[in-house]
């Protein structure tokens, strides 16, 4: 029984949405958390026929058999919410932090219209830094005066820890990447918070102490959407070359493509306390690996790349994912 904490060890769109929903239906935790910065974050889930991009709900909602918690730190744009819980029929079990900040129409305004924010750094247009600056500057108003989020309430440390001291599985999700961390990534082609595992346990009100797992996932080509320093950032021909091509969840703009950048993982897993990695994308070292369930299947060129990821990183590679379907990965958890 345990309290896992999942985060992104690049700069974002790791496939943490995958991973989560792996483990959810694996462990079964009876709350699904979301740590955070807002409704900046994408996250693409695949099961089956269906694709879903969800912005503020976790994206552990296809596990049907846990609570999903929007944590305190979370800002929440009542509008995006009340939208995606509707539109996944989730309403009966989604709960959001009382305390949690609120986008307001005119955040979004002042994000888009920022030179700065908008042009310089990139921002999604989401709202999140101007909500998140109101919030410091102590101006911002809380979910709980919000009528429309009123039968959302909930006090979400207290059902955390009141799970987690009955010995509950309890999955924490980040989101973001800690290469835009606004402490650790390429300040200040960053986002609004940091996005590290400490914030994202600091965001549900559960103490260092209680967390037992920090799964941080890392993606064989990371990628990177805004501006901002990308040290093995490809060109456009290579990326095509081996072909990847991706968008945002949230903006559709292409993300940038890289090679695997080992000293980002190494520190990225330290400032996280990393006690196992997840690699995604590993279909793109060698395409003959796509949809393989099986360590063992894998050819002789994944387990060479896995092997020296899993040397940068300095803690076991547990989960191996082949495709995006949520079916499509290793999990070697049990032979830790
Ligand atoms: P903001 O978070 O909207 O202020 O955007 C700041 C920077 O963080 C921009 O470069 C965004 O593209 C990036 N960013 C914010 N959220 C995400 C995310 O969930 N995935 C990837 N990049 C993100
Ligand atoms: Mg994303």
């Amino acid at each position: 029984m345990s309290c896992t904490v999942i985060v992104g060890g690049f700069f974002g769109d790791e496939g943490k949405g995958k991973i989560v929903a792996h483990v959810a239906y694996h462990d079964h935790p009876t709350i699904i958390s979301r740590g955070g910065v807002g409704p900046n974050a994408g996250h693409t889930v695949i099961v089956g026929e269906k694709e879903y991009g969800v912005r503020m709900v976790p994206s552990g909602f296809v596990y049907p058999d846990a609570r999903l918690f929007i944590g305190t730190g979370v800002l929440v744009d009542p509008r995006v919410f009340l939208q995606e819980v509707n539109l996944l029929g989730v309403g009966e079990r989604t709960f959001v932090d009382y305390r949690c900040t609120i986008i307001e129409e005119e955040h979004i305004r002042r994000d888009r219209s920022s030179e700065h924010l908008a042009k310089t750094i990139g921002s999604t247009g989401s709202g999140c830094g101007p909500a998140n600056a109101d919030r410091v500057l102590r101006v911002a108003r809380q979910a709980k005066e919000v009528p429309e989020l009123e039968p959302f309430l909930i006090d979400a440390p207290w059902e955390l820890n009141g799970a987690i001291d009955r010995g509950e599985n309890i999955l924490l999700e980040g989101t973001q990447g800690f290469g835009i961390s606004l402490y650790y990534g390429t300040y200040p082609f960053v986002t609004s918070k940091d996005t590290s595992a400490s914030q994202i346990a600091a965001d549900n009100g559960v103490g260092p102490t209680n967390i037992d797992d920090v799964i941080v996932v890392f993606k064989a080509y990371p990628t990177r959407v805004g501006e901002g320093p990308f040290s093995t950032e490809m060109s456009r021909d290579e990326s095509d070359r081996l072909g990847i091509k991706e968008f945002g969840t949230v903006t559709h703009r292409q993300r940038r493509i890289g090679e695997w950048d080992g000293r980002m993982a190494r520190y990225s897993a330290m400032i996280n306390g990393c006690t196992q990695a997840a690699i995604t994308g590993i279909d793109r070292v060698d395409h003959e690996c796509f949809g393989i369930t099986e360590y063992g299947r894998l050819t002789k060129k994944a387990k060479d790349f896995l092997a020296m990821a899993e040397q940068d990183i300095g803690a076991p590679v547990t989960l191996i994912s082949t495709g995006p379907d949520v079916s499509q990965i290793i999990d070697l958890r049990d032979e830790l």
